[in-house]
């Protein structure tokens, strides 16, 4: 498992990370199965679009957490590949865990930072959705330069995304979904679906990740965002 945060220096992160030590349990979960799930992208870059020879949709998601959303979807589209990006390492070895349970084979795991993956390594790669549930919130004023969804944050997501394709954010932080839709409503070539898809991602979101579950104790409101990519 690699990662090299050096060449990422100069750019703003939007995530922050502890550093625990590792559990041998954790260690052992990663040495056995990582070969088997993760992508080294930085020691293969082409090991991404590898994946992307086998011509059926690939979905990927950021900042997965513990990888509830990501299992939920590849059980549900076992002919979908998904791509899931994360940095917090105790997140990706319980999902890494679940996802050798359940013997899912259609799932790829990236250790990187996501902006960094996209800029760097994403070339000539489209996705069919990019899915984004609960995105750090960063909720202090001094602080918002942290969050990821800013306006050239969105502009790389819409390009790495097909025609038809959709970006799906889900976020409790009432300023942070207002300032997103503000974004997205002024760029053109995007439409607003959240509507039309309400319905279709009522029947099939009933799975909780952590930070779901963690709005719903709150009672938080939460604010689903969906944009197609039209052209
Ligand atoms: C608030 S948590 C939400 C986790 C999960 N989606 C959920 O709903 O429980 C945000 C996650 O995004 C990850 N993250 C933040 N910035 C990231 C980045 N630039 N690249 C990859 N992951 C990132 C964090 O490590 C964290 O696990």
């Amino acid at each position: 498992m690699n990662i090299n945060f050096q060449e990422n220096f100069f750019q703003i992160k939007t995530f922050r990370l502890r550093n625990r030590k590792l559990s041998v349990k954790k260690k052992n979960i990663i040495e056995f199965l990582w070969p088997l799930i993760g992508l080294n992208i930085a020691e293969d870059c082409n090991s991404v679009k590898k994946i992307f020879q086998k011509s059926v949709p690939v979905i990927l998601e950021i900042g997965f957490g513990f990888g509830e959303s990501l299992i939920h979807f590849a059980k549900l589209y076992k002919d979908v590949q998904f791509l899931g990006i994360e940095v917090y390492i105790p997140g990706i070895c319980f999902c890494l865990k679940k996802i050798y349970k359940n013997n899912l084979n259609n799932i790829k795991i990236i250790h990187l930072d996501a902006i960094f993956f996209l800029k760097n390594y994403a070339t000539n790669i489209s996705f069919s959705v990019i899915n984004i549930f609960f995105p750090d919130p960063w909720p202090k004023n001094k602080h918002y330069k942290r969050r990821m969804l800013q306006s050239n944050i969105i502009y790389l997501l819409l390009q790495k995304l097909i025609i038809q394709g959709i970006l799906h954010i889900v976020t409790d932080s009432a300023s942070y979904a207002k300032n997103i839709i503000k974004i997205l409503d002024y760029i053109s070539g995007v439409e607003c679906v959240t509507k039309d898809f309400q319905s279709y991602y009522l029947e099939k979101n009933n799975f909780f990740t952590r930070f779901k579950q963690k709005a719903n104790i709150k009672k938080s409101k939460i604010y689903e965002i969906i944009y197609k990519k039209v052209f």
